[in-house]
């Protein structure tokens, strides 16, 4: 037994401080309490919360699934997951775990099926008998076609009508449609059941403590937020870098590609932390208002011109981090002509007042060199009066990077001079890693998610305006890739992606910075 909490492999620093108050009692219900999410990512994250004490006494989960078990058997299957995630010396705290599982309990019944709210509804007033409140969670851990009928039987069950002591909000996860038409639909379906307040739309980048920490450094800090803007930043990169490939999710992949996957939320979500305005308070919604303005201010390409704009690729054989991996058109589960990207480069500008000019190029796709996040700044060049006459003195620009994952931190390349008596420069870089002066507990960055949910706070939720901003930005994108406008470039697993991406930056006079080196080594 250690004290340690639970880290699924590839996860990163803590969330929650330890000094927070615990949240209002309440019940979890878990749709798809059976399910893989439950048991890779909510179950570990509700297991560090209790760790940290932030749980309250009166708090309890129902798992809610089709199958027929009694409650014993729920938290057996849960207990032996758990078990089975802790990672190579994170164990699980015998009491802490006895805590939190007695607190587990089960529905089962079929999602569309009204006994199952019934029973939802009698749980409910039998814990406002019991506990004097009947707060409740319904957190949509299901494939993403069950979000409709999941809300609107918990509307007709009268389940999200709220009273005194017993609140009603609703988490759903992502995918939250799949283009802006499907998007539209269902905010306007869950909306009709219940109010924008009630409703938490998740994008688990939003749980990273360094996506957070843009904040912290921008606006709270004196020297950044002066040379914030067009007049000093020449462009923007960002990128999310992963080594996994399609692992068991073919189906889903196949159907959905990089640019659904990671753009219109998560990419757009580090874009909007970079680029948006302070906001006027920490409160929800002067946060999500300033992060709504830059997406909507992202330029609306026309379709035909998507080509000067994305880049799509594709993975063929490869090796990445010492294994072998497969074509994408040959993993399990992906149509062997497969057109769909695992990697898409883009160019955005966000087009207001403080970025007009100023390109912001995106990346992510899988099966790359490196695992790596990160946010990188490139400042415009010094002018180069002085040195013009020297070889050795090409002048760089300065480039502030943010490393969002997985080795967090910031990092600043500036130009210095090599000791000597000639004057040469070099680039050099001064680097900040959280883990030299934090020491945080391990999270799997649902942790403040589902903190924030039970909490009441929203602000490191996406609200409808946001989503459907981010979805309208790639709209024409999509379709330039549904009626063939966008090539495929094939490129191998294991490199930094296909070699075009290269040419979309370079058109422009400028380079990604390097995945395989590691940051800006
Ligand atoms: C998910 C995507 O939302 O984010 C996955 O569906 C992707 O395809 C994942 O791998 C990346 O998240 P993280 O936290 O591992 O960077």
């Amino acid at each position: 037994m250690t004290d340690q909490a639970i880290l699924p492999a590839g996860y990163g620093q803590a969330v929650i401080p330890a000094d927070a108050a615990p949240a209002p009692p309440s019940a979890l219900f878990i749709f798809g309490g059976g399910g893989d999410l439950t048991k890779r990512l909510l179950m570990p994250s509700l297991y560090n919360l209790a760790h940290e004490g932030v749980l309250d006494s009166d708090f309890s989960i129902v798992g809610v699934d089709h199958i027929e078990r009694s409650e014993e058997d729920y938290r057996a299957f849960l207990t032996a997951s758990v078990q089975d995630l802790a990672a190579a010396g994170h164990e699980i705290k015998e009491p802490i775990w006895n805590w939190l599982a007695e607190r587990i309990g089960y529905v089962a019944g079929d999602f569309e099926d009204p006994q199952t709210y019934e029973r939802i509804r009698q749980r409910l007033a039998e814990r406002m008998a019991s506990k004097g409140d009947a707060n409740a969670v319904f957190y949509f851990a299901v494939a993403p076609r069950f979000f409709g009928p999941i809300a609107t039987r918990l509307g007709a069950a009268g389940l999200m009508q709220e009273g005194e002591n017993a609140f009603r909000r609703i988490v759903v996860e992502k995918p939250f449609g799949n283009d802006i038409a499907s998007a539209r639909a269902l905010n306007a379906h869950l909306l009709s059941v219940g109010t924008e307040r009630q409703i938490y739309r998740i994008d688990h980048f939003l749980g990273k403590e360094t996506v957070q920490n843009v904040m912290a450094f921008r606006f709270g800090n004196g020297i950044f937020e002066p040379i914030w803007n067009r007049d000093h930043v020449e462009h923007v990169q960002i990128t999310a870098a992963e080594t996994v490939g399609v692992e068991k999710r073919g189906r889903f992949y196949d159907a959905t590609g990089a640019l659904r996957d990671m753009v219109p939320n998560h990419m757009f979500q580090l874009l909007a932390m970079t680029a948006m305005e302070p906001p006027n308070s920490f409160d929800a919604d002067a946060v999500r208002t300033e992060k709504a303005k830059v997406i909507e201010a992202v330029r609306r390409i026309r379709k035909s011109d998507a080509p000067s704009y994305v880049v799509r690729g594709q993975y063929r054989a490869g090796t990445v981090v010492g294994n072998h991996v497969s074509d994408y058109r040959r993993e399990p589960d992906v149509a062997p002509n497969s057109q769909t990207e695992t990697y898409v480069a883009m160019k955005c500008f966000v087009d207001n007042w403080r970025w007009n000019g100023v390109p912001f190029y995106i990346r992510t796709g899988k099966s790359l060199a490196v695992r790596r996040t990160e946010i990188a700044i490139h400042f415009k060049r010094a002018p180069g009066v002085l040195f013009r006459d020297r070889p050795d003195c090409a002048l760089a620009p300065n480039v502030l990077v943010i490393n969002v994952q997985p080795d967090e931190g910031i990092s600043l390349r500036f130009a210095a001079k090599v000791p000597g008596r000639r004057v040469r420069l070099s680039e050099v870089d001064m680097d900040f890693r959280y883990a030299d002066y934090f020491k945080a507990a391990p999270s799997t960055g649902y942790e403040t998610l589902i903190y924030d949910c039970l909490s009441g706070d929203p602000t490191l939720f996406q609200r409808a305006d946001n989503i459907e901003a981010g979805w309208a930005a790639v709209d024409p994108i999509l379709q330039a890739s549904a009626d063939g406008l966008l090539d495929i470039h094939g490129y191998v697993a294991g490199t930094s992606g296909p070699v075009m991406a290269e040419v979309l930056l370079a058109q422009d006079g400028f380079q990604w910075l390097p995945l395989e080196q590691g940051h800006i080594a």
